[in-house]
């Protein structure tokens, strides 16, 4: 029998590695949308996404995955997910990944846009907010349509600690992260709750900073516990929580990176801020009222993706 052609919408998932496998493994077992899983290995994308196809016959979905080392099959992409680049290996630093990612991040986004002219991009390859402005230059997309994922992993990360600290559980705990991703990211505490209740009215100030402390540096702990690599399956998750709020328009309010024209008195940077997100993509930016030392810290880690956009143009210039 001819192989049944799909009437279904699409997510395109750019970078078949730990964390694309994941988030094509997690969308399949969703079932709405076909996924195109590309990377530049050889037989690797079309080798997960058989596996992938075969494991929809033990859990019963008919998600239709293809693997592919260009483009063709990824037209009309509804969504487009950017994890390719290498990963952070111990020791490295999120900057150091810059100047490789960067090359990478520009040229897969100029060769999936043409033919997918109306998706909205998920960029999750680090750093994120410098990868953010690279696909955001090279999609020509207008903002609401090229997002970073960072906000949702940080703020998944930050519930785990808290519900590890009260021993409830992550179901009751909500939490909230801003700025850029990386080590000067901003855990928000007085946003962050269990059961409605923030966390400052629960925890002593010293356990507070001990969790905000452990959130900014949770990556770096996966990778130091790894020693191989970096973590994937919460950033895997969080990519889908995106992915589903667009595909399915909830209007989820999600920490992401977006590019802050004037909001929160940043300008053209991609920063982490709470937003609105569904179908059209970044469907509003919500303006939280910060505290002078939350402001502050707002704008040191805007400051830090400020840096890494100047030193791209630098390794521009120097190219
Ligand atoms: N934003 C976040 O919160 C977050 C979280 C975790 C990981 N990351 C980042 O996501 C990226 C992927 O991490 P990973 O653990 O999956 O790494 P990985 O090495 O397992 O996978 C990356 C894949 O990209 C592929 N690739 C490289 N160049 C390519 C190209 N030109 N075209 C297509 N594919 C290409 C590689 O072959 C590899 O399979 C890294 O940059 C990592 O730092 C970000």
């Amino acid at each position: 029998m001819a192989s049944a052609s799909s009437g279904r919408r699409k997510v395109t998932v750019i970078g078949a590695g730990m964390v694309g496998g994941t988030v094509a493994q997690m969308l399949a077992i969703r079932d709405y949308a076909d996924v195109v899983l590309v990377d530049i290995v050889e037989g690797m994308p079309q080798g997960k996404s058989l596996d992938l196809m075969q494991m929809g016959t033990l859990l019963g979905f008919d998600t239709q995955l293809t693997g592919a080392n260009s483009y063709e099959e990824t037209a009309g992409s509804d969504v487009i997910v950017i994890t390719s680049g290498i990963a952070r290996k111990p020791g490295m630093s999120r900057d150091d990944l810059l100047k490789t990612n960067m090359g990478i991040v520009e040229s897969v986004t100029k060769q999936v846009v043409s033919s997918s002219p109306d998706a909205v991009i998920i960029v999750v390859s680090n750093p994120l907010d410098a990868m953010c402005h690279v696909a955001f230059d090279a999609a020509g997309f207008p903002r609401e349509r090229v997002i970073g994922m960072a906000g949702v992993l940080d703020s998944a990360r930050f519930r785990a600690f808290i519900a590890m600290e009260m021993g409830v559980s992550v179901e009751d705990v909500s939490a909230m992260v801003l700025g850029g991703h990386g080590d000067t990211m901003v855990p928000l505490s007085r946003y962050s709750t269990v059961a409605g209740v923030p966390i400052t009215d629960l925890l002593t100030a010293e356990r507070v900073s001990a969790i905000e402390e452990r959130t900014a540096k949770g990556g770096a702990e996966i990778v130091g516990l790894l020693k191989t690599g970096s973590a994937y399956y919460a950033p895997g998750m969080s990519t889908v929580e995106m992915v589903d709020a667009i595909m399915l328009d909830k209007k989820r309010v999600l920490p992401c990176s977006v590019l802050l024209k004037g909001e929160y008195g940043v300008n053209d940077l991609y920063v982490g801020v709470p937003i609105k997100l569904g179908a059209g993509g970044v469907e509003q930016i919500i303006q939280l009222n910060l505290t002078s030392d939350e402001s502050a810290a707002l704008k040191k880690s805007s400051g830090a993706v400020k840096e890494l956009v100047e030193a791209m143009a630098s390794i521009r210039a120097s190219a």
